[in-house]
């Protein structure tokens, strides 16, 4: 690497550190001084009185009767319209979020303003989805209202983008590392920067302009946020070796001296893959935000990742075994690391200097630094990791000149309101709001006697000032916020989500199995060759590695929703899937697609020829109805209907393979293709819900709300497929890719293009999400299985 980059960049960092350390050193005088206790004090007198009324032990009551859990979301914010809470509760929300997010001071009369339309803004969407949602999670954490979200903004393509790139991230993520988390700071780090465009893009901007700098925000987002897994969760991890991390910290290093990834080098080892992955992303990313910088911002970006890479690398390295560490080094990497992450923000999305932003963010880093480095003490202090109070609980007791963290996080709370802010009134309001609300969530997470250990560890100097905060820890109200309830909220909806998806890929696991072993057709004793070599053939095609969807479906709703036996309803699977394949093997003849592989194996008129194919395909549809005609633990009648339903389904079916070719090269409308795909394709998995239902003598608004969820699922199923045509790989689909192109079929991709595609694709996704909603049962098995069909690579 060049010397003189290099020398610039220690300059840099040196330049900072000086700064950090005047910093430290203020900071450090409160601490010896105690200047910050009186202060502090005055403080929560003042701010005491709007938190523990006179009445305090009745209002306890009054409000904690029917208070529920924050963690539960809808009821909590019902809780608060009901009790008068909710507009004190975003006021002090959203204040905090522009305090400390957006870098603004509160007592700007432009920035009041906002913050009361914001707040507004909120409470009237809270209000609405209060209504329109019982206790399902928040509408905005789920995928469909994303994209509802997206649509509303056009910037469709860049959330598509963006969802594939968590999946992709999330789906690396090594197993040793905390995905949630991660995915849930990268999330954050989007939003975040998300927020800071809106914010500087005001009210005039035109909604074509808006919609562009929204989709480049969400893109810068993710490109700046994956740092966050990928270089800073990463190196912390035990994933690495020694020796890999040492080549991949050069890697960022020089990355962000110049600009450029450079390639990974000779890659061996277990964690050839991740590397790989992880480079073809940061490259991307960081290419991304250099084409997107102003020359001025590129350099000032540059350089702020560098101190912030930097800090982070310093504080890293630190072992806890090391007795000498001096407070200089224990806090300056932490000041330095806590605020560049946040000034950085502003030069990812090139937005003009902003002097006061730069002061403010400065100062205010170590200040949630100290506060989550409290919360996640013993978790730090088992990894070994140094932090300021994991350090002091080690070697407090024997090195006396070792600062308190605690009384420093206190110090650094005085500084801000009193030398950052000004004594601004609301800043004070906020501030403390925030820091009672933190240790009482600390007490509540470790529990009592825990806390106690804890404060008792690091109050006893300061015994009166800590006795007031105890005091307001236990009794104070009205100290709760937004983001840390959407925080909780979205690790309950990522963990849920993960273990929902565990089961759903387990169930589909071994219900395949199970449908595997009663598919293949036996051969009776005695039967004549021909009859021997058709079942052959048969078998053949039932053989390969289908994924069985449509068995599976009708498994699950038969024996999971409506309660059949399975081996009742066995018949019924088998039908399905003999129908299905018939429907491939003609799909595939000369006269129709022209395809020589299905699943994974050499398509049956290649085998033997199209004859052979034809009459396996009638074999098979013929053995379907002997099936549903053998289905004898129900009701003759309801059979009878089930095959009457099946056949002119059947028939359906065939009269959209027939639109499907008379459709070749021309372009058709969104009607045409989505009638089109819903006749081939979607009648199918209509068939495999309505089916058993028919048998369970479900009611017809059920199974007609069960028709509506299978259309959009039918759609979106084919969509994806001719997305796969498009990007897929022979080896990965089982079939040949390109085909629709080969045989100029017109499909969603052809005549839309694969954004076009993939955004009808969501379409029919919510369509079908919001479907599922409205049924009776809303099984969780359905809401898989659709994010399944739209992110399946086979
Ligand atoms: C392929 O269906 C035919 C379409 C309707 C696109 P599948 O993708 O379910 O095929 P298999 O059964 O897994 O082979
Ligand atoms: C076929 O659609 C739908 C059927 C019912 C067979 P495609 O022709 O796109 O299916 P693949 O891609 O060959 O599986
Ligand atoms: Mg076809
Ligand atoms: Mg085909
Ligand atoms: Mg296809």
């Amino acid at each position: 690497m060049n010397e003189e980059i290099t020398l610039q960049a220690d300059l840099w960092y040196r330049l900072a550190e000086r700064k950090a350390a005047r910093y430290f050193t203020s900071l450090y005088e409160q601490v010896k001084e105690k200047t910050y206790v009186p202060v502090l004090t005055n403080d929560f007198q003042l701010w005491k009185k709007s938190h523990m009324g006179r009445y305090s032990l009745l209002s306890f009551f009054s409000q904690a009767i029917g208070k529920p859990d924050s963690r539960d979301y809808h009821s909590y914010i019902r809780w608060l319209n009901h009790t008068g809470k909710l507009d004190g509760f975003l006021d002090r929300s959203i204040s905090y979020i522009y305090m400390r997010d957006l870098g603004k001071s509160l007592n700007a009369p432009a920035t009041q303003n906002r913050i009361q339309r914001v707040v507004a803004d909120v409470k009237r969407y809270l209000i609405r989805s209060l209504a329109a949602n019982g206790g399902a999670e928040p509408e905005f954490m789920s995928l469909a209202g994303l994209y509802r979200w997206a649509r509303k903004e056009g910037i469709e393509t860049a959330i598509i983008w963006v969802i594939d790139k968590l999946n992709a991230v999330s789906s690396h993520i090594p197993k040793e590392m905390n995905s949630e988390h991660s995915l849930r700071k990268l999330i954050k780090i989007i939003t975040g920067v998300v927020l800071h465009v809106i914010e500087e893009m005001g009210d005039h901007t035109s909604p074509a302009e808006r919609a562009h700098r929204l989709d480049e925000a969400i893109r810068l987002g993710y490109s700046y946020g994956l740092t966050y897994p990928f270089i800073d969760d990463l190196l912390d991890s035990p994933v690495l070796s020694v020796r890999e991390k040492e080549q991949y910290g050069r890697m960022i290093r020089t990355a962000l001296l110049t600009g450029t990834v450079p390639e990974p080098g000779k890659l061996a080892g277990p964690n050839k893959e991740l590397i790989r992955y992880v480079h073809t992303e940061l490259r991307d990313a960081y290419a991304y935000i250099k084409r997107h910088q102003q020359p001025e911002t590129q350099r000032l970006f540059f350089e702020q990742s560098y101190i912030f890479f930097h800090a982070q690398d310093m504080d890293r390295t630190k072992e806890l075994s090391n007795p000498d560490y001096t407070n200089e080094e224990l806090y300056v990497p932490i000041i330095l690391k806590s605020a560049f992450s946040r000034l950085i923000v502003r030069s990812v999305i090139h937005a003009p200097a902003d002097e006061g932003f730069d002061e403010r963010t400065f100062y205010y880093g170590i200040y949630n630094q100290l506060a989550d480095d409290f919360a996640d003490m013993f978790e730090d202090m088992k990894a070994g990791a140094v932090t300021p109070f994991t350090y002091y609980l080690t070697y407090g007791g024997q090195r006396p000149d070792l600062i308190n963290p605690f009384e420093l996080y206190w110090a650094v709370i005085s500084h801000l309101i009193h030398n950052v802010y000004d004594s601004d009134a609301k800043t004070r309001e906020v501030i403390l709001d925030r820091a009672i609300n933190g240790l009482k969530r600390c007490r509540q997470r470790v529990g009592v006697e825990t806390y106690n250990e804890i404060i008792g560890a690091f109050a006893s100097g300061i015994p009166e000032f800590n006795r007031l905060v105890q005091q307001m820890v236990r009794r104070a109200d009205d100290v709760n916020f937004f983001d840390k309830l959407l925080r909780d909220q979205m690790v309950t909806v990522l963990k849920n989500d993960r273990r929902e998806k565990q089961q759903f890929l387990d169930t589909v696991k071994t219900v395949r199995q199970q449908i595997n072993s009663l598919l293949l057709i036996p051969k009776q004793d005695g039967i004549p060759p021909m009859k021997e070599a058709m079942i052959d053939s048969a078998n053949y095609s039932l053989e390969g590695g289908g994924k069985r969807l449509r068995p599976i479906l009708a498994w699950v709703m038969g024996v999971d929703e409506y309660g059949l036996q399975a081996a009742a309803i066995a018949p019924l699977l088998r039908s399905l899937e003999y129908m299905h394949t018939a429907s491939l093997i003609f799909d595939d003849l000369p006269s129709q697609d022209n395809a020589s592989v299905r699943r994974g194996r050499p398509t049956l008129h290649e085998v033997h020829d199209s004859a052979t194919a034809e009459l396996t395909g009638l074999f098979l549809i013929q053995k379907a109805i002997e099936e549903q005609a053998s289905l004898d633990g129900f009701d003759p009648k309801v059979v009878m209907a089930l095959m009457q339903y099946s056949s002119q389904r059947a028939g359906d079916m065939c009269a959209g393979q027939a639109m499907d070719l008379q459709s070749k090269g021309k372009v058709l409308t969104l009607e045409q293709l989505n009638s089109i795909c819903f006749y081939k394709t979607g009648i199918a998995f209509e068939a495999s819900l309505v089916m058993p239902a028919i048998l369970a003598k479900a009611e017809a608004a059920e199974i007609a709300g069960l028709t509506k969820f299978a259309y959009h699922t039918g759609i979106a199923f084919q969509i994806k497929d001719d997305l796969l045509d498009a990007e897929g790989d022979l080896h990965v689909l089982g079939k040949p890719a390109g085909i629709d192109i080969e045989n100029n079929t017109s499909t969603f991709v052809t005549v839309l293009g694969r954004e076009g595609a993939k955004k009808e694709m969501w379409e029919h996704y919510s369509l079908a999400m919001k479907e599922l909603k409205k049924l009776p049962r809303n099984p969780v098995f359905l809401k898989h299985l659709l994010t399944y069909i739209i992110s399946r690579d086979y």
